[in-house]
C-alpha cells in the first residue's frame, strides 16, 4: 500500500492528482466515470457516488482496512451539514465525567473538532487503531461521508456483537448546497473558482461531493427507521430550533443519558454554550491555522444560519432543489 507524500502537497494537488495514488488505485481510478467536478476539478463515481480521488481513497481504505470495535461511533454526515458542530457536540457529551463542558482546560478550547474527531477520509489506515478520543476506552468516535451502502456491512449487521452506532446529521438541501459553494471556493480545492451558476448544474445532477445528496440522507433515513437502535437521523435545524431536546435524544440513543443532577446542574446548557458557533467560530484555534490537508480551520466556520441559502439563489434555483427533493423523497416520509 502507498501512502506517499501526499499530505505534503497543494490541496487541489492532493484532491485531484491522480499520480499521487498506488497502481492499483489508479486503475481504479481509470475503471470509473469521470466528470467535472464541483470542489474537486474531476468527480468519480463509485457504488452510485461521486468522490473526488482523496476521498475516494478513505472508502475504499475503510472498505478494505477497517477494524471496528465494539462501540464504535460514526457520525455521518453529507458535506457542509453540520459536521464540525455535532463533532464537537459528540466529543463533549461522550467525554463530560472526564472533561466537564465548562472546564477551562476542556480540549475543545485547545483542539478542533476535526482534531478531536478525525474524518475517516482523512485517515491512513495505519493510524485507525491510534485514534483515542473518549475516555472510555472502548469507545471511538469517528466522523465521515460515505453512503451507507458503501460502509462495512457490520455497521449496521444486526448478526454481529457490535454496539457501533451511527449518528446521521443532514441539512436543507438549498442551505446545504450555498454552504458548499462556498467552501469549495474559500478552500483551495480548485485550481480556479467556480461560479455559481457552474456549481448549481452540478449539485442537481448529483455530482457534487458524495452526491447524488438526496441518495446519501435516504440511505440513512431508511436505515434509521429499520434499526432505530443503530441509527439515529437528525437534522441541523432541529438541532438549532431545539438544542436541549436534540442533546437529550442523542445522548439517550449513545447509552449516556442525561442524569436528573446534570439536568438540574445545567450540563445541557452548559454543552450547548461550548459548542455554539458563537463560541466555537471565536476561539483562536479555530479562526487560525490549517488541519493536515492544508484547509484552514477558518473554513468551517461561515455564519451557521438556517435559511441563509435562499439568499443567494434565484427563484428558479430554488424551486428547481424544492422540486428534485419532493421527487427524491416521494413516499420515504422524509420531507424538507
Ligand atoms: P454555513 O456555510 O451555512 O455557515 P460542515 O461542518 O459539515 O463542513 O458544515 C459547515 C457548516 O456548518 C457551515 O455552514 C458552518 O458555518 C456551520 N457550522 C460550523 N460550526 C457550527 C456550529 N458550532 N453551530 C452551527 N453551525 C456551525
Amino acid at each position: 500500500m502507498y501512502y506517499g507524500p501526499i499530505m505534503d502537497q497543494p490541496l487541489h494537488q492532493q484532491v485531484n492528482d491522480e499520480n499521487f495514488h498506488s497502481q492499483e488505485f489508479k486503475d481504479l481510478l481509470s475503471s470509473l466515470p469521470k466528470e467535472r467536478g464541483l470542489a474537486p476539478t474531476y468527480s468519480y463515481q463509485y457504488q452510485g457516488f461521486w468522490y473526488s480521488p482523496l476521498a475516494l481513497r478513505g472508502v475504499t481504505n475503510c472498505q478494505k482496512h477497517f477494524h471496528p470495535r465494539e462501540n464504535d461511533i460514526f457520525l455521518v454526515t453529507a458535506p457542509k451539514s453540520g459536521t464540525t458542530w455535532l463533532k464537537a457536540i459528540l466529543y463533549t457529551l461522550i467525554n463530560r465525567e472526564a472533561y466537564p463542558p465548562q472546564t477551562p482546560s476542556h480540549p475543545l478550547l485547545s483542539k478542533t473538532p476535526h482534531q478531536l474527531v478525525p474524518f475517516f477520509e482523512t485517515l491512513d489506515p495505519s493510524e485507525y487503531d491510534a485514534v483515542c478520543n473518549s475516555s472510555d476506552s472502548r469507545t471511538r468516535i469517528f466522523a465521515t461521508h460515505i453512503p451507507v451502502d458503501s460502509l462495512p456491512r457490520f455497521f449496521t449487521d444486526d448478526s454481529t456483537s457490535s454496539n457501533c452506532k451511527i449518528v446521521y446529521l443532514c441539512r436543507d438541501i438549498k442551505d446545504n448546497f450555498v454552504s458548499l459553494f462556498h467552501f469549495a471556493n474559500k478552500v483551495n480545492m480548485r485550481p480556479s473558482p467556480i461560479s455559481l451558476a457552474d456549481a448549481f448544474e452540478l449539485f442537481c445532477k448529483g455530482i457534487s461531493a458524495v452526491g447524488p445528496i438526496w441518495d446519501q440522507i435516504l440511505g440513512y433515513w431508511k436505515e434509521s427507521l429499520e434499526k432505530p437502535h443503530k441509527v439515529l437521523f437528525m437534522r441541523y435545524e432541529e438541532m438549532t430550533n431545539e438544542p436541549r431536546f436534540q442533546l437529550r435524544r442523542l445522548a439517550h440513543f449513545l447509552g449516556k443519558p442525561f442524569s436528573l443532577e446534570e439536568e438540574n446542574t445545567g450540563v445541557l446548557d452548559q454543552i450547548i454554550s461550548l459548542c455554539s458557533f458563537d463560541t466555537m467560530s471565536k476561539l483562536e484555534v479555530n479562526s487560525t491555522g490549517i488541519l493536515k490537508h492544508g484547509i484552514s480551520n477558518s473554513s468551517f466556520f461561515r455564519n451557521g444560519l438556517v435559511g441563509d441559502g435562499k439568499k443567494y439563489l434565484t427563484a428558479d434555483m430554488a424551486s428547481r432543489l424544492d422540486q428534485i427533493t419532493e421527487e427524491k423523497f416521494h413516499g420515504s416520509g422524509l420531507s424538507f
